[in-house]
């Protein structure tokens, strides 16, 4: 492995797949490819996280060029519209950004000779789905634009996929875990970061959800196992997910367990609330079969330390952080009013 480019790598996700990348494959070339939505969101880090890479370009995905793929041997393609709020918010933009996008970056990386291809994709397109844990052959029920996206995606490439370009699609949970660019719009943060400041956490639902969780570390290990994955090991074409059938939790015991380490939050549970639309448990046996040196490492009990560590570290009390700019929806819709970006998500000039 010489040269990896890693797409969307200037986000949550992004600065702790450079790390371990680096680790993983020692004097690789690392290039960047960001539109920079968020690059000034930094949380706790010493140096800009892009330093540790060898290139960066400052662009759209929806722009890519062959260029830009030149003697490349694999694609890391993290850029998205990332979350539910976001998709809902910009809905025809989400499929162009996330799935046709990505399938003209899969066909631009295989012409280019481009030998691995990796895609994060999302449980997500299980929806909600009460029952037994759902396995890579469960019926789909992608609910929302972001979900929908992820899975056309899917449909979209699989035929790309042969013995010199193998596509792995990585079916992630719900990311949690601490991060130069720590994001508080998913459960387990938004839950210590609320701990911190204000010592009490709301959930905003009846706590009863299912929701599999995995540490961006752990994300990260999955890709540095898809990014070498010889097409014997699961197929041309493979969509997997990732994660831990144990790390099935219910929103309500999240909260329990950041309790246990700060015994002093109270917990308050919505019983009003409507029931929420994205339950769902995930069967992750596959994975363990065919990626057994890479499972998941990061327990929930290090995910909360490391990222209430982390908060404190940087002198976090911010109990309005629901409205800051650690919510990737605030960030766009703040770069929007000061008509910085445009409602195509395109930087205004
Ligand atoms: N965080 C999660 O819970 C989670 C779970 C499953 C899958 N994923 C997927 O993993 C990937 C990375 O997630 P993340 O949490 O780091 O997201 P993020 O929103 O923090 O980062 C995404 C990055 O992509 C960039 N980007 C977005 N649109 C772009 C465009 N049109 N052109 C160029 N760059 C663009 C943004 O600037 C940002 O730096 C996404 O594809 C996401 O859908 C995330």
């Amino acid at each position: 492995m010489k040269k990896i480019l890693i797409t969307g790598n200037m986000g949550y996700i992004g600065p702790t797949l450079v790390d371990t990348l680096h680790k993983a494959y020692p004097g690789v070339e690392l290039i960047g490819y960001d539109a920079c939505f968020f690059g000034h969101c930094l949380t706790g880090a010493d140096v800009l996280p892009e330093s540790r890479i060898d290139f960066q370009y400052y662009g759209d995905v929806r722009d890519i060029q062959a260029a830009h793929l030149e003697g490349v041997d694999s694609v890391i393609h993290l850029a998205a519209v990332s979350n539910d709020p976001m998709g809902n918010a910009f809905e025809q933009v989400t499929d162009e950004i996330n799935h046709q996008s990505s399938v003209r970056i899969a066909q631009l990386a295989k012409e280019a000779g481009v030998k691995s291809y990796v895609f994060a994709s999302s449980c997500s397109v299980y929806g909600y789905a009460e029952g037994a844990a759902r396995d890579e052959n469960s019926e789909l029920n992608p609910l929302t634009a972001y979900a929908k996206s992820k899975i056309n995606t899917e449909n979209s490439i699989k035929e790309m996929a042969n013995d010199d370009f193998v596509i792995t699609s990585l079916r992630f949970p719900t990311a949690c875990g601490m991060s130069e660019r720590v994001r508080l719009d998913l459960v387990l943060n938004d839950f210590v970061a609320a701990a911190v400041a204000s010592k009490k956490i709301t959930i905003l639902s009846d706590g009863t959800p299912w929701r599999p969780l995995i540490d961006i570390k752990d994300m990260s290990r999955a890709m540095d196992w898809a990014v070498s994955r010889p097409s014997d090991n699961g197929g041309a074409f493979l969509a997997i997910n990732v994660g831990r059938t144990e790390w099935n939790y219910q929103v309500k015991d999240l909260a329990e367990e950041v309790k246990k380490q700060m015994p002093d939050v109270t917990i308050e549970i919505n019983t009003d609330a409507a029931p929420d639309k994205r339950s769902y448990q995930v069967d992750f046996a596959r994975f363990k079969e065919l990626a057994p040196n890479h499972l998941p490492q990061v327990d929930l009990a290090q995910s909360i330390r490391e990222l209430r560590e982390g908060l404190e570290a940087m002198g976090f009390n911010n109990t309005d952080f629901r409205n800051s700019q650690f919510m990737r929806l605030k960030v766009l819709n703040a770069h929007m009013e000061k008509n910085l970006l445009g409602k195509n998500l395109r930087w205004i000039r």
